[in-house]
């Protein structure tokens, strides 16, 4: 284990298995459909690789970038920062995301897909942090793991953007981010 982490949570088969389960809820949810995960910039690229591996159903996918995180607490804002470059009228939509904190980026995102006009609009999470939400419009469908209040890295995850390689999902010591 790397020496700025506490503890595994999650190891590279734990993610495997749930990212497996995920892929074929949205396989069966999605038959018959084509439709586009959105995966939030840059910690959903991890998950977002593994998930389509998973998904048996013709599925597009697009990315946008948005920031509303400044170190380990939320800044209280959303930034655009870059948007899909497929259009997503009519589309249903599949928002990918490495995890929902408060829920104020997803509230901020579903308004704005909802505006170009969505035929419908799911969340899909890798990590989902219950206990931390005060935007209910952002609750996911589709979760891989209900994680404790503590800060957590991997898997895309990051701490002022290091710690996103590492293949399992483990908690920071407080000395990394307390200083
Ligand atoms: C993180 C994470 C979510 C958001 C969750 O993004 O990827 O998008 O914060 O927090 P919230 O539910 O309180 O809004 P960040 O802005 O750090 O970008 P990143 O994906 O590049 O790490």
């Amino acid at each position: 284990m790397e020496k700025y982490i506490e503890e595994i949570l999650y190891s590279e088969a734990d993610i495997k298995r749930e990212v497996k389960r995920i892929g074929k809820e949205i396989t069966r949810d999605y038959k018959g459909k084509t439709p586009i995960l959105v995966g939030l910039l840059k910690g959903s690229v991890p998950f977002m690789a593994e998930l389509i591996k998973y998904i048996k159903t013709d599925v597009q996918i697009d990315f946008m970038k948005v920031s509303s995180y400044c170190g380990a607490h939320s800044s209280g804002s959303v930034r655009i920062v870059s948007d899909t470059t497929t259009s997503l009228k009519d589309r249903d939509v599949v928002i990918v995301e490495d995890i929902v904190d408060t829920g104020l980026t997803l509230s901020e995102v579903i308004k704005l897909i909802k505006a170009k006009g969505a035929a419908s609009i799911a969340i899909c999470t890798l990590c989902d942090k219950p206990e931390a939400r005060l935007y209910p419009a952002a609750d996911p469908k589709y979760i891989g793991f209900n994680i404790p209040d503590k800060f957590i890295v991997g898997f895309g995850l990051d701490y002022n953007e290091l710690y996103r390689n590492l293949p399992y999902i483990g908690v920071l010591k407080k000395e990394v981010y307390s200083d």
